[in-house]
């Protein structure tokens, strides 16, 4: 049975936001501690790095204590039982993953965004060969510095962004990292590579010269989801993806099963872009590549795959069955970005 995504009828979680009376202090052990890891892995696809463990191991125990479960089995029992988007997951997810961003972090794909592929795009809405739409999707997006550069970039790169349909979608796993994204302010250190003309125009610093707040013109183009990657992609037709340095924290098993739906997601042609050290293995994949970090959706599977995608292995979320696709013998000519 699927667990609950909503609020479990369980008093324990229904008192999970304040400290209750005194609850005594109980020792994890690294067996407990383990069968944690796994169960996140389980859950989210994510190997906790040794370095992690100690994070993890506090916010088990600040969790524990607000939640005012006596023992750390009744804690993992609970969590048994409810789905990954619950939001207790959320904050659990959320110690093992990410770090501070910041805008326009990896600058050669923003320059490639903004001096290559919007022109383009542009020019070829202005021979009338395409729609003036474009469908992105910031796949683990953090806390929201990644959609918000996506939407600088549009501002920046086509001749004039408010003629056209612009959607940014953010995803991520984690509760917090949402929450923040979603309020749209970031610290001065997250904004300092943002060019002074692009500050000007689309951030507003608060009085005490902190927190930059983002325009409403780009806030309007972005929407945030919660959502896990093991778990089917919103359906978008996206032609952008960008799904940078989460790769980096899955196994064979979870890459697969994300690229998988990212692939799904995509409509034919459109780009994935991941991070500067992350390696889509092409042709297996469904992604042909372009740049060290740029890839095309192809619908093509290698011949030693007999045409077909092969069936991962499941999750205990589990991702929806694969279609087999049927190679095509044309092949897909991947353009010159
Ligand atoms: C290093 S951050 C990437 C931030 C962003 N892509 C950027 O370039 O600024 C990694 C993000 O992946 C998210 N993540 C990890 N596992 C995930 C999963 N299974 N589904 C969705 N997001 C996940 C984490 O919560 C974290 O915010």
């Amino acid at each position: 049975m699927e667990p609950s995504s909503r609020p479990p009828s369980d008093a324990r979680f229904r008192a999970v936001k304040r400290p209750v009376g005194i609850v005594p202090v109980v020792p994890l052990t690294d067996i407990q501690l383990s069968a944690f890891t796994e169960l996140i892995y389980d859950r989210s696809g994510i190997r906790v790095s040794p370095e992690q463990r100690a994070i993890l191991s506090n916010r088990l125990r600040r969790r524990l204590r607000l939640s005012g479960i006596r023992s750390f089995e009744a804690y993992y029992d609970c969590l048994l039982t409810l789905h990954s988007r619950h939001v207790e997951w959320g904050e659990i997810f959320q110690a093992v993953t990410g770090g501070e961003s910041y805008l326009f972090r990896n600058k050669q794909q923003w320059d490639w965004l903004v001096h290559v592929y919007l022109p383009r795009v542009d020019r070829e809405a202005q021979r009338g060969t395409r729609a003036r739409r474009l469908r992105i999707w910031s796949a683990a997006c953090g806390t929201g510095e990644e959609p918000v550069t996506i939407a600088c970039c549009l501002a920046q790169g086509l001749a004039d962004f408010r003629g056209w349909d612009l959607s940014i979608l953010g995803t991520d796993i984690a509760a917090g990292a949402i929450r923040r994204a979603v309020c749209g302010k970031f610290h001065k250190r997250a904004i300092q590579h943002v060019d002074p003309l692009c500050r000007r125009h689309f951030f507003t610093v608060d009085r005490q010269g902190t927190d930059w707040e983002t325009d409403e013109r780009l806030r309007a183009m972005i929407n945030y989801q919660r959502r896990n990657l093991l778990e089917p992609a919103p359906d978008g037709r996206f032609d952008l993806v960008f799904l940078r340095d989460v790769l980096t924290y899955f196994d064979e098993r979870s890459t697969e099963a994300t690229l998988d739906h990212v692939h799904e997601a995509m409509r034919p042609g459109a780009l994935l872009i991941c991070g500067g050290r992350e390696e889509v293995q092409a042709g297996a994949s469904g992604f042909g590549r372009l740049r060290p970090w740029l890839y095309q959706k192809s619908e093509v599977w290698p011949d030693a795959m007999n045409g077909k995608r092969p069936q991962p292995v499941a999750f205990a979320v589990a991702p929806k069955r694969l279609q087999q696709r049927k190679e095509k013998q044309s092949g897909t000519s991947f353009g010159t970005w």
